[in-house]
């Protein structure tokens, strides 16, 4: 007989989701992912991770040893006593928060969740979410009045490809909204995580992965418009960035890019934008530091221009995925720099040895021939140092390459 009070379901295995289900399973629990993606579920079921962070030997192992398991199933959350919902909140066309994912995964649970289910959210989403938007289409779906349904929050804080922080020693934030919810929740996550840090509700846990995600935001579209600044006067933002960082305490550093992408840093803080706009009020920094790193691809895409004789050219981009050691292009801002370099006549072509496949275009050899490089992602395995030796100007917007010849800094 199964054991359902050590079995958790895990809706969405991808870059949250997979991670967390390989660490309940080190940490004792059965899991059952949930995954509703044909191609994504079948890939898993054959032993092949789909992210980085997740070797596929170890999704192998944890098949092979029936402690994990991949469903396409979602009534198979009736087998577990927690279900943890890892699914996207992204933004709409206009970058107002687009709850449509997450409403549909609690409405294909809500009628399977058993008797005593402790639901659990760990998508990133605005205050209030859990008590104002999940608990009432719980109550008003579940199988029948009599059951019972504990919930909480526990804002994910995965960094894909991130060595040092994972699952495990991460500390987990955790809110419940009710003595029970929280007490169950914070068993949960203590027995995957070194440390766990209950909250006194789930608001505090809402706002404060908004707040972490958007110190990142803004302090990202300083430096880039320091860095703007800096160009213009012929001063070199790199040594003020690295001069400022000698300071022992009150100053982080931060350095320019070609703007911000993936899932997290360019979404969440709308999240909070969103919501104060929702309540009467004005996050009038996020709405400014959001236009300052959109605006980034297109400056880019002018210094890029510059280093060419005419203003238009062939240039390589290296590295397209929205970070170094992920294969992972979603709102990766290279989108906008290709885009402008091609709107003002340029020939373009990319290299990632990450990416295969960039919204259905192939990467070019790296002996493309081209008359400007831009580094706009510091992927490993780049071919940069055999590039540079080519003597056609380089700009590089990650500040990784300044010891090679033709390279010029962002
Ligand atoms: N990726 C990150 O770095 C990161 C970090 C912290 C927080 N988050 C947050 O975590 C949440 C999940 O993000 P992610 O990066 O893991 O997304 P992801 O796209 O990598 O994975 C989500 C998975 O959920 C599946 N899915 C969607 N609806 C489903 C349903 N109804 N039933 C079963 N499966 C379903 C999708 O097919 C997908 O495989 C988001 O709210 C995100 O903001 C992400």
């Amino acid at each position: 007989m199964l054991n359902r009070d050590k079995t958790v379901a895990i809706i969405g295995q991808g870059y949250v989701g997979l991670p967390l289900a390989m660490a309940a399973v080190d940490s004792g629990w059965r899991v059952i992912g949930i995954e509703n993606s044909r191609s994504k579920f079948e890939l898993i079921a054959s032993g092949i991770s789909p992210v980085e962070d997740v070797a596929s030997t170890k999704v192998q192992i944890d098949l092979a040893s029936g402690a994990y398991r991949v469903s396409n199933n979602v009534a198979d959350v009736a087998e577990a006593s927690i279900v943890v919902i890892c699914v996207p909140t992204p933004l709409d066309a206009d970058r107002a928060p687009d709850l449509a994912i997450l409403e549909q995964a609690v409405r294909d649970i809500s009628p399977h969740l058993s008797d005593g289910t402790l639901v659990i959210n760990e998508s990133t989403s605005y205050p209030g979410t859990v008590r104002d938007f999940i608990s009432p289409l719980i109550e008003s779906l579940k199988s029948s009045p009599s059951v019972s349904i504990d919930l909480a929050v526990a804002p994910e804080r995965v960094n894909p490809g991130d060595k040092v922080w994972a699952q495990k020693n991460t500390p987990r934030l955790v809110g419940g909204l009710n003595e029970m919810s929280t007490k169950r929740a914070v068993d949960f996550y203590s027995s995957i995580c070194d440390e766990v840090v209950q909250v006194s509700a789930p608001e505090i846990a809402e706002t404060a992965k908004l707040l972490e995600n958007t110190f990142r935001l803004v302090n990202i579209a300083l430096v880039n418009q320091l860095a703007q600044l800096c160009a213009d006067q012929n001063i070199n933002v790199h040594e003020v960035i690295d001069a400022a960082s000698t300071k022992p305490y009150g100053f982080m550093k931060f350095t320019p890019s070609v703007g911000v992408g993936g899932h997290c840093i360019p979404v969440d803080p709308m999240y909070l934008s969103w919501w104060a706009a929702n309540n009467g009020g004005r996050a009038s920094i996020i709405e400014h530091s959001d236009e300052i790193n959109l605006g980034m691809p297109i400056y880019v895409s002018r210094r890029v221009r510059e280093l060419l004789p005419t203003g238009v050219g062939r240039v390589m981009i290296l590295g397209v995925a929205y970070k170094p050691g992920v294969k992972d292009v979603r709102e990766t801002p290279v989108t906008s720099l290709r885009d402008d370099l091609l709107a003002h006549g340029c020939k373009v072509g990319w290299l990632d040895p990450l990416v295969a496949d960039w919204e259905g275009s192939a990467p070019v050899d790296p002996s493309w021939e081209c008359d400007v490089i831009v580094i706009a992602t510091a992927q490993p395995g780049l071919p940069v140092e055999a590039l540079s030796k080519r003597g056609i100007p380089i700009l590089d917007c990650t500040g990784t390459f300044k010891e090679l010849a033709n390279v010029v800094r962002l």
